[in-house]
């Protein structure tokens, strides 16, 4: 099968990508990516020269440029995790996130209804269901109330995704996921920032009180839900995905410093993020029962595993800190 991934050089995207080329070396993997801020061409160093992987440097809202890459490899299935994807960006300046989220979900959606498709699977967010109270979880009934300009973008994309598979028959699934963390992560989010923070000895913002809850997924569970979805999720449905993980974020911190051996002193409670989200936990039990996936990383454990990580490739983060890495891929993508 031909398989095109959006959005491949970025955090969940290079693990898919990798994910992919492993567990089916017999698929052609095509990664489109536009390479923003967040796309890092050196997180799939390690995959580059591999017979059965693509990369194509494009914008998912340029129609006349993904139209091309799809007549040229034919796709069984679509993975659409092309995002802006940081909530505080979004709060900056929302028109990227409704480019790229809107605009450009649409165009995929369209070229899906000329060339036809074995399984469009659109990566979607938990944040679409707004905020929980102190009880309760999301399941695909909670009613969607985002309340970012970054989930309300994917929200109206979700919208957009499942209207293609009732208007059109496109073989659409959603995903809607919770709070990854792992290796290749931008170090804007929480855990990374936390990480290479730490080891500068720079502070530690936590927003507000830190008691904001997430819960959090190892990306490789997530990227394990994408896959199974891909093959097996049913038509029109939605599928949480969630690592039955909750945490404070204030905890989520302090862990952080205890793996490093860092003292909590480096901790500053800063202002809260507009808008801030109080607690998203996900209901997982459909996928779980529907199509046999689970979570399978403690997230404990996970997380240690991931500052080790962080630690051992310091130099990663630091290229992305310095802006070196973007030099980087420039030369890579002039020289091919
Ligand atoms: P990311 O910001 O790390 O990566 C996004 C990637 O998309 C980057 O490589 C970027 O260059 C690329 N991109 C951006 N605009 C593009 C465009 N117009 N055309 C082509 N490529 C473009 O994001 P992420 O955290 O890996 O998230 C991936 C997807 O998963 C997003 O759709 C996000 O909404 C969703 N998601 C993320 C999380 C999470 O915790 N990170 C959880 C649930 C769902
Ligand atoms: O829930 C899934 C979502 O998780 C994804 O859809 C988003 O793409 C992804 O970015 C993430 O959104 P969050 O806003 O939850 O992630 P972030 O890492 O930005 O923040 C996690 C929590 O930590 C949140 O409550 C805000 C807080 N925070 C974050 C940063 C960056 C801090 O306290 N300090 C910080 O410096």
């Amino acid at each position: 099968m031909n398989i095109l991934i959006t959005g491949g050089a970025g955090f969940i995207g290079s693990n898919l990508v990798r994910w992919m080329l492993q567990k089916h070396p017999d698929n052609l993997i095509v990664n489109v990516d536009k390479l923003t801020y967040a796309g890092n061409l050196e997180n799939l160093e390690d995959c580059e020269q591999l017979p059965n992987y693509r990369f194509v440097r494009g914008d998912i809202a340029d129609g006349g440029l993904i139209k091309s890459v799809f007549q040229e490899y034919r796709f069984d299935v679509v993975i659409n995790c092309a995002a802006e994807s940081h909530v505080d960006r979004s709060i900056v300046g929302s028109s990227e996130f409704a480019r790229t989220n809107i605009v450009g979900t649409n165009v995929l959606l369209e070229l899906a209804k000329e060339f036809s498709l074995k399984k469009f699977v659109q990566v979607s967010t938990d944040e679409v269901y707004g905020s929980l109270g102190a009880t309760g979880k999301f399941t695909e009934n909670t009613p969607i109330h985002p309340n970012s300009p970054y989930s309300a973008s994917k929200a109206a994309a979700d919208f957009l995704a499942l209207s293609y598979h009732h208007t059109f028959g496109i073989p659409v699934v959603v995903t809607r996921c919770s709070n990854n963390y792992g290796p290749f992560q931008f170090p804007e989010k929480l855990i990374p920032l936390m990480i290479a923070n730490a080891m500068q000895d720079k502070k530690l913002p936590v927003y507000g009180d830190g008691l904001n809850v997430r819960d959090w997924i190892h990306v490789e569970d997530h990227c394990e839900a994408i896959d199974t979805v891909a093959q097996r999720g049913k038509e029109g449905e939605l599928y949480n995905v969630g690592g039955n993980s909750e945490r404070a974020n204030i905890d989520v911190v302090k862990l952080v410093l205890r793996y490093l051996g860092k003292p909590e002193s480096l901790i500053s409670f800063v202002r809260d993020r507009l808008g801030h989200d109080r607690r998203y936990a996900i209901d997982s039990s459909k996928i779980q029962r529907d199509l046999g996936w689970k979570p399978r990383r403690v997230f404990e454990h996970g997380l240690e595993e991931t500052v080790k990580w962080y630690v051992s490739n310091s130099g990663w983060w630091k290229r992305i800190i310095s802006g070196e890495y973007q030099e980087y891929y420039k030369k890579m993508y002039e020289e091919r």
